[in-house]
């Protein structure tokens, strides 16, 4: 074809138009792009069987509540009485440790000495006296005061134990402690 053949035939301002059509591929890949998104529209839009992300979403939801609702429920009882026959219970104290230096040490250190957080180990306290206190701080935090708030981060037993295990280390002094804060309190038999 020649280039005389291929110019089309209106002419504005003497501007004319040469006949360059896209090449067969590119319109292939156009239509195929809009018979997909055609399909695609049905198949997630109009009911056809593909379920969008907010669905699928609802569906993982609703899997995950019946989980929940089959699993037994933990319930831990956190009184003094229950809290002071964990401290007897050597597997109990080992696994209150064990969270204590995975969760408190960065704050407390690993023997309670105290260094962002108060000393554990000297027989003066802050918040109450009791094995529950030491909980009930645990537990609810002191947060304008940088200590979090652990219900939310640990599971009811694990928060049980390591409250037992922090009120075994009242009187055992570690050396280099912080200075005491606090009113002065009973050591915990
Ligand atoms: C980010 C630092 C930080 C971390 C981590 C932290 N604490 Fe504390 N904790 C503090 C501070 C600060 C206080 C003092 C709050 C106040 O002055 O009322 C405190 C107070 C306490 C008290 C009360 C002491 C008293 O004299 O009444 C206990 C008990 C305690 N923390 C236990 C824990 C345990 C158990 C963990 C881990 C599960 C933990 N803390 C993790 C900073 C921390």
């Amino acid at each position: 074809m020649s280039d005389d053949d291929r110019l089309m035939h209106h002419e504005y301002d003497g501007i004319r138009e040469y006949d360059n059509p896209l090449p067969f591929w590119w319109k292939g890949i156009f239509v195929l792009c809009i018979a997909h998104s055609a399909a695609y529209f049905y198949w997630y839009h109009l009911g056809g069987p593909g379920l969008t992300e907010e669905a699928r979403y609802a569906a993982e939801v609703k899997e995950l509540e019946a989980i929940r609702a089959a699993a037994p429920k933990q319930e831990v009882v956190v009184d003094e009485a229950a809290l002071a026959a964990l401290a007897k219970d050597a597997a109990a104290i080992g696994r209150g440790q064990g969270v204590f230096l995975k969760n408190c040490a960065s704050c407390h250190t690993e023997n309670g000495r105290g260094l962002v957080g108060p000393n554990l180990t000297d027989q003066f306290q802050i918040h109450g006296q009791s094995r529950l206190d030491i909980y009930k701080t645990i537990h609810d935090g002191v947060p304008d005061k940088g200590m979090l708030s652990w219900a939310p981060l640990l599971p009811p037993a694990e928060l049980a134990e390591v409250s037992a295990f922090v009120a075994t280390l009242r009187g055992t002094d570690a050396p280099g402690g912080k200075a005491a804060e606090g009113r002065a309190v009973d050591r915990l038999r």
